[in-house]
């Protein structure tokens, strides 16, 4: 009878409705590490630190410390570590952003709803509040946990090093940069999408991974569909560029064809662009359904990355 209840109510759970408050109930945790983390607004030098919350406090959807916890929880994690190094990855996202959208970059306006860094503080404090931000986050990610967690914290800080760094991240953003105005073909813009967006997410699979002391092949695993997810997100981020509004948004659109980016929506057209974002999601589905727990809301996690809207 037990059996028969759990089976029925496996089938009958809505992977999308149970994805939104988990993501939500991460975002509120994350976002309290982060406040703590930081100094405070009327620190001095005030407008540095007022700058980097600005930055990293913003309204965004806090999808990578969701995916750090939900890898976490998919190989039975307990330390309470896991939180402090999903906030550090935050933390370096905010970074990437806050660089991303400088003039010497993608010269952007609006960042989640808001003036970007910039914009709102200048140039020069959008650089270094960026920069700080980024040494912040490694000091998070080396502070987490406890004594006993020395493996996790150094493989997890290995893993955020290799992710914004120049065979991450960074890399990809030049690749990015050099691509703008150039013909796009699928397999460059792949590995541009890997690398600048995918390298991040794969980390916070890795990161929940480890810090569940997770093995070498539970590792790769959760990494196979953290790579689908990535790219996903990346093709989704081109889609909503070339369809929605800044408004929807919270940032500009349009802004890929103006600057002539090598993005998939310019290889391949918006119709096989939605198509490969459905594909990719579709995989990850998949790959969830191989997962020791959490299957649903992995499965919730790629419903969440192909319908999302901003
Ligand atoms: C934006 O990331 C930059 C990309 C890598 C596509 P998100 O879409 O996760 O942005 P926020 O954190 O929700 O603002
Ligand atoms: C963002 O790429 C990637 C990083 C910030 C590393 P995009 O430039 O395409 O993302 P948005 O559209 O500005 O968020
Ligand atoms: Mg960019
Ligand atoms: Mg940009």
């Amino acid at each position: 009878m037990g059996k028969r209840c759990s089976k029925t109510s496996k089938v009958t759970r809505d992977p999308t409705r149970m994805f939104e408050p988990f993501r939500a109930r991460i975002a509120v945790r994350v976002d309290r590490e982060i406040g703590r983390a930081l100094p405070r607004a009327n620190t001095s030098p005030a407008p540095l630190h007022r700058a980097m919350r600005y930055a990293v406090l913003a309204p965004g959807k806090r999808i990578r410390p969701a995916i750090v916890l939900l890898s976490f929880q998919t190989y039975g994690g307990r330390s309470s570590g896991a939180w402090a190094a999903a906030a550090a990855i935050e933390m370096a996202h905010a970074f990437s952003l806050a660089h991303d959208d400088l003039p010497c970059m993608d010269d952007d306006d609006f960042r989640r709803g808001r003036p970007t860094l910039h914009k709102k503080f200048g140039e020069a404090i959008a650089l270094l509040a960026g920069d700080a931000l980024l040494a912040a986050a490694f000091q998070v990610a080396a502070a987490a946990g406890g004594p006993r967690d020395g493996a996790a914290r150094e493989k997890s800080l290995m893993e955020l090093a290799e992710a914004v760094g120049p065979g991450g991240m960074v890399g990809g953003q030049v690749l990015d940069m050099l691509g703008e105005g150039r013909p796009a073909r699928r397999e460059s813009v792949r590995r541009i999408h890997r690398l600048k967006t995918g390298a991040l997410i794969r980390a916070c699979a890795r990161t929940g991974a480890h810090w569940a002391g997770a093995g070498r092949r539970q590792v790769e695993q959760v990494s196979r569909i953290a790579d689908t997810l990535g790219l996903a997100f990346q093709v989704g981020d081109d889609y909503l560029n070339a369809t929605a509004s800044r408004k929807q948004l919270g940032k500009a659109g349009g802004s890929d064809a103006a600057r002539r980016k090598a993005t998939y929506v310019r290889a391949v057209g918006l119709d096989a662009t939605r198509a490969e974002l459905t594909r990719l999601c579709g995989e990850a589905r998949r790959l969830a359904r191989r997962l020791p727990r959490r299957q649903d809301l992995w499965a919730g996690l790629a419903d969440f990355v192909e319908a999302r809207q901003n």
